[in-house]
């Protein structure tokens, strides 16, 4: 297939300004803290205040995307956000983004959603869009933004999270896509949230068992019939769909089980190739389609060009896909590092008792 090369160009993030540690919630919801520090891998939880939403996160991480990238706004012809946390049923939340950026004219512009996995289509679109020429020499800006909150004492409070992450497609100078994915998808109603609900409703071991059938598929493709070992030996990282870091151990560790493996050779794998790239995603707590983004800005950074790896996205309902990524020019000094050091280091603590005030205001909006 020829193709017009297209890529990654330009990557920012924005983190939420409050985090609560999960030891805290813990202490609130009198649980042992080990359940959410060992038992589920997490370590904070992100929080937006009251008046901060995934369009502002959105806007934040499009800024910080376009501020390290050689063009113009003029020269964007597609943004796509992923979420599911819209605003609205009908105006999509590109709508916001591109009113705040002074986005508007030949741009086609819309909102993706398909639970987690929502920024990876938007990103596969403008991709495909880029390749197939109908581009005709734009950019496409593409984000994934998403605030994650459970009703107060849902199980999956302690993964709560939110975040931000932009991406400019044009040329490959962050990351190369491969045109060739691996999806795999199957109706399940695994975490849904109805027309009207607040929140969302979870069948959280269905969802374990939905997530890990997902990867074994997606990877079985990948694999098809060479040998595990050497396929998976070629990658410098896997990055996972993050809805809690254990969450993606316990899938590491089915894959290998699924491939014969023994349980310490699977554990090998998920220390050498997973482990690192979870850093920020346990400071930051699950951002549902931002997570697997959040994990590959970290995992690319400081790789030499050409190195590859993996992306595994998620998303309930339910649907994945499998991506070959190669890391561009860019990725060795990673400037979006800054991004993530700067939300880290200026943002809140809350207590429980501020967590509790935050949250009588989100059940009241
Ligand atoms: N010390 C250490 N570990 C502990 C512990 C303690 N005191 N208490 C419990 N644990 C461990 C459990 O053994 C379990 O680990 P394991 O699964 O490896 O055995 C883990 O903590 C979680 O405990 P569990 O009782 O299963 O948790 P839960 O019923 O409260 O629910 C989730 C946990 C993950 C299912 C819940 O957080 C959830 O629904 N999350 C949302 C899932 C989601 O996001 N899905 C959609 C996208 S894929």
């Amino acid at each position: 297939m020829t193709t017009t090369p297209a890529g990654i160009a330009s990557i920012g993030l924005q983190l939420p300004p409050l985090f609560m540690p999960v030891t805290e919630l813990a202490e609130l919801r009198s649980v042992d803290p080990n359940k959410y520090t060992k038992g589920l891998g997490c370590i904070d939880i992100a929080l937006c205040p009251s008046g901060d939403d995934a369009a502002t996160l959105a806007v934040g991480a499009a800024k910080r995307a376009l501020s390290r990238w050689n063009g113009s706004i003029e020269d964007i012809g597609l943004v796509a956000v992923g979420t599911e946390s819209a605003k609205d049923m009908s105006r999509p939340l590109s709508a916001w983004v591109a009113e705040e950026l002074g986005l508007s004219g030949t741009v086609r512009s819309y909102e993706v959603k398909h639970a987690c996995y929502g920024g990876t289509l938007a990103l596969r679109q403008a991709l495909e869009w880029k390749w197939s020429g109908a581009g005709a020499g734009k950019v496409a800006l593409v984000i994934a933004s998403d605030v994650a909150l459970y009703s107060p004492e849902d199980p999956g409070e302690p993964t709560q999270g939110a975040g931000a992450v932009a991406m400019i497609i044009g040329e490959p100078t962050v990351a190369h896509v491969a045109p060739v994915s691996f999806p795999f998808s199957s109706p399940a109603f695994d975490f849904w949230r109805p027309v009207g609900d607040a929140f969302p409703s979870v069948d959280g071991q269905l969802s374990l068992d939905c997530y890990k059938r997902a990867v074994t598929e997606c990877f079985g493709a990948l694999i098809g019939d060479r040998d595990a070992r050497s396929v998976l030996a070629e990658y410098q990282s896997m990055c996972f769909h993050v809805p809690f870091p254990k969450m993606v151990k316990k899938a590491v560790l089915h894959l290998g089980e699924h491939l014969g493996w023994s349980a310490q050779e699977a554990e090998r794998l998920y220390l050498e190739k997973v482990e690192d790239t979870l850093e920020w995603n346990r400071l930051v707590g699950n951002a549902y389609t931002a997570s697997l983004w959040i994990s590959v800005a970290r995992a690319l950074v400081g790789l030499e060009e050409g190195t590859p790896i993996t992306a595994f996205s998620y998303g309930s309902g339910y649907g994945a896909e499998l991506l070959h990524l190669t890391a561009g020019p860019a990725a060795a000094a990673a400037p979006w590092v800054s991004d993530v050091d700067e939300d880290l280091r200026s943002r809140k603590p809350l207590d429980m008792w501020g967590y509790e005030t935050l949250r009588g205001h989100a059940r009241a909006s």
